[in-house]
């Protein structure tokens, strides 16, 4: 029998005596039927209303959770206004608009595009990875070319506001963050729909000025996104190294598994973060789900805000923070 062979025969008969018991149990959460009825939706910042109304629509049409998100943060992507998500992001250094996302579904599929150019909406590109190939991520210019040959068209991001802002800062060529308009606000939405499903998506242009090449979290399946529909979901904002450094909305998501309320989990997301770096200058902002449609959110520093359409309502939310 060849070496292959007789290792699936050997790990064939290991599988068959495994328990595949979880030993972390997701803990029941308090059933609030409301909101399983209409539907949530979640999102960063002030662009997160207008997403929140085009997910809810889906939504309240029938539609599913992994829709409402992908048609949500559409929304802000297309905003040529917004510096921070798709057309008219703040380029890299070199003068690149260069974009990543990520999209999850409720049953545990997932795609992702980084380093992504000349493309308008890299969530759909990552809805198409995750549908459509075996894989999970595409990168630069293989995501690129993915895009062109499933009909996306070749779209010049840099607008001309953003290239104004850019050769400004070439005057300097100095990197500052600012906290809350550094320029990082990435869209993160989470959504449930009528069946209490939940999927998420997130996007970004990506710190403004970065090192070219520089991916953040955003597009990283547990760090900027993260959904488990037997638990709920989390998505990040601000500088994505901290928060890749700590898996951030994985992190958050195994803690409402263990009984922690999305807020707890929020905070505790915020506090490793802050007790490994100096967070003076840097901000991070989490926003959680769970299944119940209880919802969380905390940032390091004052200033994050949310929008949440619940009940009918679409409202932005200050979040509470640590600092
Ligand atoms: N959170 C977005 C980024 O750091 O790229």
């Amino acid at each position: 029998m060849s070496n292959r062979r007789s290792f699936l025969k050997r790990s064939g008969a290991a599988l068959a005596g495994l328990s595949l018991a979880p030993l972390v149990k997701a803990q029941p959460v308090k059933k609030d039927p409301i909101p399983y009825k209409k539907g949530l939706v979640i999102s960063t910042w002030w662009h997160g209303l207008a997403a929140n109304d085009e997910a809810h629509k889906i939504i309240a049409n029938g539609g599913t959770a992994v829709d409402a998100a992908e048609m949500g943060v559409r929304i802000t992507e297309a905003d040529a206004t917004g510096q921070s998500v798709g057309v008219g992001g703040l380029p890299d250094r070199d003068g690149n608009v260069t974009l990543d996302a990520c999209i999850m579904d409720s049953k545990g599929n997932a795609g992702s595009v980084c380093f992504l150019q000349d493309i308008l909406h890299p969530v759909s590109v990552a809805r198409k990875v995750m549908d459509d190939t075996p894989h999970v991520m595409l990168a630069g210019e293989g995501a690129r070319r993915f895009a062109l040959d499933n009909g996306f068209e070749k779209t010049k991001l840099l607008t001309p506001e953003s290239e104004k802002a850019w050769k400004e800062w070439l005057k300097e060529k100095e990197y500052k963050p600012i906290i809350n308009i550094e320029n990082h606000d990435t869209i993160g939405l989470l959504s449930m729909d009528k069946a209490g499903d939940i999927a998420g998506a997130c996007t970004t242009s990506g710190l403004a000025y970065k090192m070219h090449g520089r991916v953040g979290d955003s597009p990283i399946i547990g760090a900027g996104l993260f959904v488990d529909n037997e638990v709920g979901g989390a998505t990040a904002t601000g500088l994505g190294e901290l928060v890749l450094r700590t898996l951030g909305s994985f992190l958050i998501v195994e803690l409402m598994r263990q009984g922690a309320s999305p807020q707890e989990a929020c905070e505790e997301g915020v506090r490793r973060i802050a007790e490994r770096n100096n967070v003076k200058d840097m901000q991070v902002g989490y926003l959680a789900v769970n299944k119940a449609g209880e919802v969380g959110a905390y940032a390091i520093h004052p200033g994050f805000n949310y929008a949440l359409h619940r009940d009918g309502h679409n409202e932005m939310i200050d979040a509470k923070s640590m600092l």
